[in-house]
């Protein structure tokens, strides 16, 4: 996509709140990697999605600044919805709860420091969506991990899975993230227990619908 094209559809999209344009800001400042903030496009989507399909329980892999931790917490119905949320680095535990508590949204997003596959196996309850943004070496692990968690007719949705276009690179070109999302996104285009589409969006994001017969 060119600038002018982008210019061109934030100015025609919702605009981004106050406190995540500061966020956005914060994250350019102090953290490593401000590239995987998902920002104001994806961010508006994944708002848009989660009011679609009013989930009770969002599930976050991969928390980085909770830019889109706060994203998906504004399209929650209400207090009684949660985002549950992980992150593996705990040196971002300070940025991530000061930047929670300065949104109107931030107390429904509750925060786990940890291995995303070790703190999944703490929650019983089944979710209704799971953004998987974490790790891209290990996107087949969590998938088959989340999808026993997601409530049947529930949703996945997979950010970075066209991984800069790598995806289409020759075999032997391959780096290890490279192999780890055409491994994912392998498994799930032939996976019999889901409905799944690509978005061309950003890095590519994976919509996936767990099938109303699956438990
Ligand atoms: C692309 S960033 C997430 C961006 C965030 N979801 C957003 O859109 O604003 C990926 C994050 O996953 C975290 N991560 C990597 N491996 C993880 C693991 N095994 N468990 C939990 N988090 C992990 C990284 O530390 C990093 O902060």
């Amino acid at each position: 996509m060119t600038d002018d094209l982008e210019r061109y559809i934030l100015d025609h999209i919702d605009s981004e709140p106050d406190n995540l344009q500061r966020l956005d800001r914060d994250t350019h400042l102090r953290l490593l990697y401000p590239r995987m903030c998902s920002g104001h496009l994806q961010g508006r989507l994944l708002k848009m999605l989660v009011t679609m399909i009013a989930p009770r329980r969002v599930l976050e892999l991969g928390t980085y600044s909770a830019y889109a931790a706060l994203c998906l917490a504004e399209g929650l119905a209400d207090d009684q919805c949660r985002v549950d949320t992980i992150e593996l680095d705990d040196e971002l535990e300070d940025f991530i709860t000061e930047h929670l508590a300065q949104s109107p949204v931030g107390h429904r997003v509750h925060l786990h420091i940890g291995d995303a596959l070790e703190i999944l196996e703490q929650f019983d309850q089944p979710f209704d969506l799971i953004y998987i943004d974490a790790n891209k070496r290990d996107y087949v692990a969590y998938y088959e991990h989340v999808l026993p968690r997601l409530r049947p007719g529930g949703f996945i949705i997979a950010d970075n899975t066209l991984w800069d276009g790598k995806v289409t690179d020759p075999v032997e070109h391959h780096d290890a993230q490279t192999r780890g999302i055409c491994a994912f996104n392998d498994l799930v285009a032939d996976d019999l227990r889901v409905q799944r589409v690509i978005l061309p969006l950003r890095d590519g994001l994976t919509i996936i619908r767990k099938l109303d017969n699956q438990q």
